[in-house]
């Protein structure tokens, strides 16, 4: 991309955090980027405001009534419908998109952002998680680049920037442990939900937060690096980081580690993958190791955290295995957040879910051509309905593995 002429931008999901920290980064380089889309399901007073600041040429809202609501007021900018959210991410006029919706809900619209070629900013783990191979092999035919926001995977991109993929001896992922970390196994039953959503260091989304908090945001994150990087799962190892100042590491084959540090601040892996191959200037919190002078590191408890376990499975497994856990994940985490299960009960319905899955679920993705690559998308689909079906079946009856 020519760095000079400022780059237009779609948002998915402008009115999420990692949206809000989007407008930010655009807010302080108006030289270097402009708003053409954004997106949002409902959040009707955060579009409003920004529309006014950022003067989008289309605003598209899931939600029917926020759509009419704000129809009424900006006439026919405002657009709804699934394909309203493909067509701001493939439009011409657009260089990059930045996917930010939460959950499964963001796959289609990312995919055809890759379909046409866009730079793609990926937030958006689970679009990654259920078809990081389609994705990856679409974006080679069309020359769309995925750079990564997370800011784990951010981290693994710059240390692997000079180096050889044969070089590689392992990526670990930094975990910050969550909020239970050292809170003792049986007590987990009577995690409360404002306990959960009280993340150390970081300040998120509901759905990642809850995550974070069973480790399975950890678990996501192995297989998105298995499909960001071409690395294999037992090269991708997690170590828990409680301080969150290193946001990840490499290791070579020379026995070198390389490791990327920062504030934990969103804006700042945004910046990146927005401004990419440049490094912006900022004015945010520089870390000072001084002060942040202390770095620990240990083991993930496998025992207390099944779900870094039943991910790490799922992605072995393959095929539709990772849609499976993704979808038993969002249900199990919703029902979770609106109280209708206890935080000990995420994992058992995932295991469950995936435990009934249909045999043939290892079954692999064919990336080879695009009609192969379509075909795997509706496998995907499918299986991410069923396996929502079967996670709300077992919320509603609250019968599960122990
Ligand atoms: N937050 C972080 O620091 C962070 C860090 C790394 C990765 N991520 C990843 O980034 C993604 C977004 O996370 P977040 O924390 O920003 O989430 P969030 O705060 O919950 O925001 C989600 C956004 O998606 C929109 N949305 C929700 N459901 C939708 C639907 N069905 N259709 C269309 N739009 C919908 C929301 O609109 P409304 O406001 O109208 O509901 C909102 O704009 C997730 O995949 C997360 O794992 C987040």
């Amino acid at each position: 991309m020519n760095s000079t002429t400022p780059k237009s931008v779609t948002i998915l999901g402008s009115t999420g955090s990692i949206g809000r920290n989007t407008l930010n980064v655009i807010r302080r380089n108006p030289d270097r980027f402009f708003v053409k889309a954004i997106s949002a399901n409902k959040s009707v007073d955060e579009v409003r405001k920004q529309i006014v600041e950022f003067h989008p040429e289309t605003v598209v809202m899931i939600d029917p009534v926020a759509a009419e609501t704000l129809r009424k007021e900006y006439g026919d900018m405002i657009m709804t419908g699934d394909d309203a959210l493909n067509e701001i991410s493939s439009r011409q006029n657009i260089d990059i998109v930045v996917a930010a919706m939460v959950g499964f809900a963001g796959l289609r619209p990312t995919i055809e952002a890759i379909r046409a070629g866009k730079r793609v900013a990926i937030a958006n783990k689970e679009t990654l998680v259920v078809a990081g191979e389609l994705m990856t092999a679409l974006a080679k035919k069309t020359g769309a680049e995925i750079l990564p926001i997370d800011s784990e995977h951010s981290a693994i991109a710059q240390c692997l920037i000079g180096e050889a993929p044969e070089s590689i001896k392992r990526i670990i992922l930094t975990a910050s442990g969550g909020p239970f970390r050292t809170r003792l196994k049986e007590t987990f039953g009577s995690i409360t939900l404002s306990e959960a959503l009280k993340h150390p260091n970081w300040v998120m989304g509901r759905k990642i937060t809850i995550d974070s908090a069973t480790l399975m945001n950890k678990g996501l994150e192995i297989i998105e690096a298995r499909w960001l990087f071409s690395v294999p799962l037992e090269k991708i190892d997690v170590i828990v980081h409680p301080q969150s100042i290193i946001h990840s590491l490499v290791e070579f084959c020379d026995g070198s580690i390389k490791a990327q540090l920062g504030a934990p601040d969103m804006r700042l892996p945004i910046q990146y993958a927005l401004g990419y191959p440049d490094r912006l200037a900022h004015e945010y919190d520089v870390l000072d190791l001084l002060i942040n002078n202390r770095l620990d590191f240990e083991q993930p408890d496998i025992d207390k955290f099944p779900c870094l376990r039943l991910a790490r499975e799922a992605g072995e497994r393959g095929g539709l295995f990772p849609t499976i856990l993704n979808a038993a994940n969002e249900i199990a985490v919703e029902a979770f957040l609106n109280e209708k299960i206890g935080f000990d009960e995420i994992p058992r319905i995932i295991e469950q879910v995936i435990q009934n899955s249909p045999r043939d679920s290892a079954q692999p993705l064919n990336a080879l051509s695009d009609d192969s690559i379509n075909k795997g998308i509706g496998r995907i689909y499918h299986a991410d309905a069923k396996a929502r079906e079967n996670a709300q079946k077992l919320v509603a009856k609250k019968v599960f593995v122990s």
